[in-house]
């Protein structure tokens, strides 16, 4: 910040001495600010706003006008101009910047700090009314949903946090095999950097971000799209919602379609993050092909006693044959806590050396958000000793048999 405001005073005493007071801060306006507005250049918020701040929401093409709105915002420091928090809002800069992004950045600060430090001496400035601050009012929660950072962590919550079900083949640390059958265009995840693979989805439009209901990321992994790695959740279920849900917004935000932050789409308010733990139940008593189901596992403590809440969840479809089901686990994220961007250790998050009951719930109306499934009743359960290895060839398998029914539940 010091530096900053090193540098804004400087530039601005710099032009300040060479000028000499020659403009009038409409001429300079006219001069420096309105062609940075009407230039193809991104102005420097979209660099982590991509949707609901743009300069030239802020900067009109009447001076005095802006001047007044941007004093009734608060957003210009009269006494001290270079202070001024327009100039603050412009110095800031992502720790990742391009230099055409740093070129405009310095364009803006050296323009619009020329024109704020003419305006506050300007007494036909000063005296245009203040509009009323309500008729400015921003719409703070859509600024804030559309942050990169928020929309970033979005991906990370709700997609990111799958990927262990595609990353043996999508990831270019485990897929060599996989690359040389179906070429290169196997790798979309970026090992370690939520960041880029949202990116490079984009880029290679497996996000659409026209259509974001058909987007391949996850018409393949539904199977809905011929997908040489088959059906990955179901169609319908929590995650298939979930990813809509992103994909949407994403595609929105990527748009600039929210008119308010009430159109923003309400995602799940508990988070999953997928393990590579896979689960076959055998010997269903004959149930509806398709028929959504879900497995919870609770732990048992160390007095024997079942944890009511449940640690992690299966969702999946019974199979064509009405006599199995199966699926990958996913961890219930306890309480708000927030994961670190990189692959959790799931094996520290379920104990190894535990013993879980699996309960069965057989869920009418797969609309039902992961909450209610949580909370739902369920018929049968049926409890196991320890883990088990992860991978798709090390599936558990369980036969239904086995389980026994729950006669009552407090
Ligand atoms: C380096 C990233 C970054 C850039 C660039 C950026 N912002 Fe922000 N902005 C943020 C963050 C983060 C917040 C949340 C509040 C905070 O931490 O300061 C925010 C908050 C805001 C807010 C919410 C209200 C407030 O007073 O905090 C407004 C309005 C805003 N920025 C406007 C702008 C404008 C206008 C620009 C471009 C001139 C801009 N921002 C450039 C990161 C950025
Ligand atoms: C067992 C291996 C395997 C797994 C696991 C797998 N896939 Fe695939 N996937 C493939 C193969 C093979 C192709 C290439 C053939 C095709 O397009 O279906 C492919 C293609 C794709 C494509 C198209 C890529 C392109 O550029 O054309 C997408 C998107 C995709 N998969 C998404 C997913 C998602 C999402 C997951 C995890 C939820 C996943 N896949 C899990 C094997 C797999």
């Amino acid at each position: 910040m010091h530096l900053l405001r090193f540098t804004t005073h400087s530039v601005i005493l710099m032009f300040f001495s060479q000028l000499a007071c020659a403009e009038t801060p409409a001429e300079i306006y006219q001069r420096r600010v309105i062609p940075l507005l009407q230039s193809s250049k991104a102005s420097s918020c979209s660099e982590c706003h991509l949707q609901g701040v743009k300069l030239d929401d802020f900067l009109t093409s009447d001076p005095k006008k802006s001047f007044a709105s941007l004093r009734s915002l608060g957003w210009i420091d009269v006494e001290n101009p270079p202070e001024s928090k327009l100039l603050q809002f412009i110095a800031k800069k992502p720790d990742k910047s391009s230099e055409l992004m740093d070129q405009v950045r310095k364009s803006e600060l050296e323009a619009i700090g020329q024109w704020i430090d003419a305006a506050v001496r300007d007494p036909d400035s000063l005296n245009v009314p203040l509009p009323k601050l309500n008729d400015l009012k921003l719409d703070e929660t859509l600024i804030q949903h559309a942050r990169k950072d928020r929309v970033l962590s979005r991906f990370v919550d709700v997609v990111w946090s799958q990927l262990e079900r595609c990353a043996n083949c999508h990831s270019p640390e485990r897929n060599a095999k996989q690359v040389e059958k179906n070429g290169s265009k196997m790798s979309w995840i970026v090992p370690n950097s939520p960041g880029e693979t949202l990116q490079l989805l984009e880029e290679r439009k497996l996000i659409d971000i026209e259509q974001p209901e058909a987007s391949l990321l996850k018409t393949k992994a539904l199977g809905l799209d011929d997908h040489g790695g088959g059906v990955k959740f179901p169609a319908e279920g929590h995650t298939d919602r979930e990813w809509g849900c992103f994909l949407e917004d994403y595609a929105a935000i990527k748009r600039a379609r929210y008119k308010s932050s009430g159109d923003v789409p309400k995602f799940d308010s508990i988070r999953t993050w997928r393990t590579g733990l896979h689960l076959r139940i055998k010997e269903l008593p004959q149930l509806p092909p398709g028929q959504y189901a879900v497995i919870r596992m609770h732990r048992i403590n160390a007095v024997g006693m079942v944890d009511e809440e449940p640690i992690a969840i299966g969702e999946g479809r019974v199979s064509k044959d009405g006599t199995s089901w199966s699926s990958s686990i996913m961890i219930l994220e306890p309480s708000k806590q927030r994961r670190s961007q990189a692959n959790p250790n799931w094996v520290a998050l379920l104990p190894e050396g535990s013993r879980y009951q699996l309960r069965w719930i057989v869920v009418d109306d797969s609309t039902s958000t992961l909450e209610k499934i949580i909370s739902t009743r369920s018929a049968s359960r049926i409890e196991i000793d320890s883990l088990w290895k992860s991978g798709h060839s090390a599936a558990k398998t369980i036969s239904f048999e086995n389980f026994e029914p729950i006669q009552s539940q407090k």
